[in-house]
């Protein structure tokens, strides 16, 4: 496997690590997807449960996803069509009078803000660790749409540490998000798993620049949910990146944005105000200046940090050593 260079930390990070949106995966459906090294499907059962699972069946290795059906509670192998539970387990062979004890290997999942988290871990098949909190977002203050707010970048060249760091990297939002002036580094909290960074920042818009503040929140190095508050606007960006290989990553973004008390829900991003509508889309877009960077840098192990750099990566990098196995 290929290592990114001078990355320090070998295999993938453990944590919720967010695998799609949950209307992707459709009732009786079976999707494929390939993570963390490993060859997957994801199914939701007729009453709408969402499995992960290995995409190989026990029985003799067949795909799961290619030709294989959802029956009830189960999943169906189109090679010999052993059936599965959600659990894993063997539920019927057509032409055998009893069922085998053994499993097909299945992997925890959980649904919150429309986001399917996958657990990931080198030492744990149970979670240790709640998934991103970001149940709050569904109230009807927020706005989401399906289409406009979110954005996929498939195979991306990084390792998700290099995105968490992003969070306590206050020059860089000057020069490559062009803030009016660099980020400063409000208050930094650490509680186990999740890592706090409230930073002052400084907002471009079309009146000129506005001060506002950002919280966030990093759920292990995979998941950051940001809350920004500037002038009357509210944007949530929970930014997500998620391991293929150890060099490749796909990443996701999902804004939501606080409504102001006179605006109804609308039902698509295309009935908001316009200055609403470019608001979602800056915040996407901004999501995307860091892109070229990440693809063609090195990781430096040993960087040279200065004045408010110092504090912020020097936190962050020791925090996130509790994430891998070497
Ligand atoms: S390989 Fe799946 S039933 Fe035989
Ligand atoms: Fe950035």
């Amino acid at each position: 496997m290929t290592q990114f260079p001078g990355f320090p930390h070998r295999g993938f990070p453990e944590g919720w690590f967010s695998v799609g949106w949950s209307d992707e995966f459709k009732s009786g459906a079976i999707e494929y997807r390939r993570y963390f090294g490993i060859d997957l499907v994801l199914f939701r059962t007729e009453s709408g449960r969402l499995v992960a699972s290995s995409a190989y069946c026990p029985h003799m290795g067949a795909r799961l996803d290619v030709g294989g059906k959802i029956s009830g509670e189960c999943i169906t192998c189109p090679f010999h069509r052993w059936q599965w539970t959600a659990d894993g387990d063997n539920a019927n062979i057509p032409y055998a009078d009893k069922t085998v004890n053994a499993k097909l290997r299945t992997y925890p999942v959980k649904e919150s803000a429309g986001i399917v988290w996958f657990w990931n871990s080198w030492r744990s098949e149970e979670p240790t660790s709640d998934a991103p909190d970001c149940d709050f977002v569904m109230s009807e203050e927020y706005f989401h749409d399906p289409v406009a707010s979110r954005r996929l970048w498939s195979n991306v060249r990084l390792v998700p540490q290099m995105v968490a760091e992003n969070i306590v990297d206050g020059p860089h939002t000057e020069f490559v998000h062009l803030a009016d002036e660099g980020a400063h580094i409000a208050n930094i909290e650490i509680d186990g798993t999740v890592f706090l960074s409230e930073l002052d920042q400084t907002y471009r818009s079309g009146k000129g620049p506005i001060k506002g503040k950002s919280f966030n929140y990093s759920y292990g190095v995979g998941t950051q949910l940001s809350k920004m508050q500037f002038g009357d606007y509210r944007v949530v960006n929970i930014l997500s990146t998620t391991p293929i290989e150890e060099d490749r990553c796909d990443m996701r973004a999902t804004i939501f944005i606080g409504l102001p008390v006179e605006i109804e829900q609308p039902r698509s991003a295309a009935y908001l105000p316009p200055k609403l509508q470019k608001l979602i889309k800056s915040h996407l877009d901004s999501q995307e200046q860091d892109l070229p960077i990440w693809e063609t840098m090195i990781y430096e192990p040993k960087p040279l940090l200065v004045g408010e750099e110092i504090r912020g990566h020097v936190k962050m990098r020791k925090w996130a050593k509790q994430f891998y196995e070497a």
